[in-house]
């Protein structure tokens, strides 16, 4: 009878456990925003450079959350301050580029 009533117990235990990994892997699913993980994809050749430059301490939603009003001076702003304050290892050749693709991908030279 001991036996029994362990079988359901363990039977019990495993079907919380599947049911609290089904719950977490759904909380993980709807907790990630929408595209924000990724660079958006381009032809300039800064893509390329920002790829290898500036998702490696933080994805790319950092880009996506800066106001799409912004100015090629902010986004250089921005891409020196990586480097200096954060020591963002970004190549002084690489920064054209890269503020030419941010401020056409995510600033105020977007494509209408
Ligand atoms: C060495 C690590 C590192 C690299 C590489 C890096 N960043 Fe950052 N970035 C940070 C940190 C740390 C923060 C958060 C700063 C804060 O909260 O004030 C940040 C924040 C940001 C933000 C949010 C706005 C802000 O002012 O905090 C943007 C936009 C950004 N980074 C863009 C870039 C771009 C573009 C590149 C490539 C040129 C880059 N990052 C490379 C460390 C890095």
């Amino acid at each position: 009878m001991k036996t029994s009533t362990l079988r359901i117990t363990a039977a019990a235990a495993a079907a919380l456990l599947a049911v609290s990994f089904a719950a977490l892997a759904y909380a993980k699913t709807i907790t990630l925003p929408p595209d924000g993980a990724q660079l958006k994809p381009s032809d300039l050749p800064g893509y390329a450079l920002a790829r290898k430059d500036c998702v490696v301490c933080h994805s790319a939603e950092y880009m996506l959350y800066q106001p799409p009003t912004a100015p090629r001076a902010y986004w250089e702003a921005m891409v020196k301050r990586m480097r200096d304050v954060f020591k963002a290892p970004v190549p002084e050749g690489d920064i054209a580029p890269i503020v030419d693709y941010l401020v056409k991908t995510y600033g105020n030279e977007q494509a209408k």
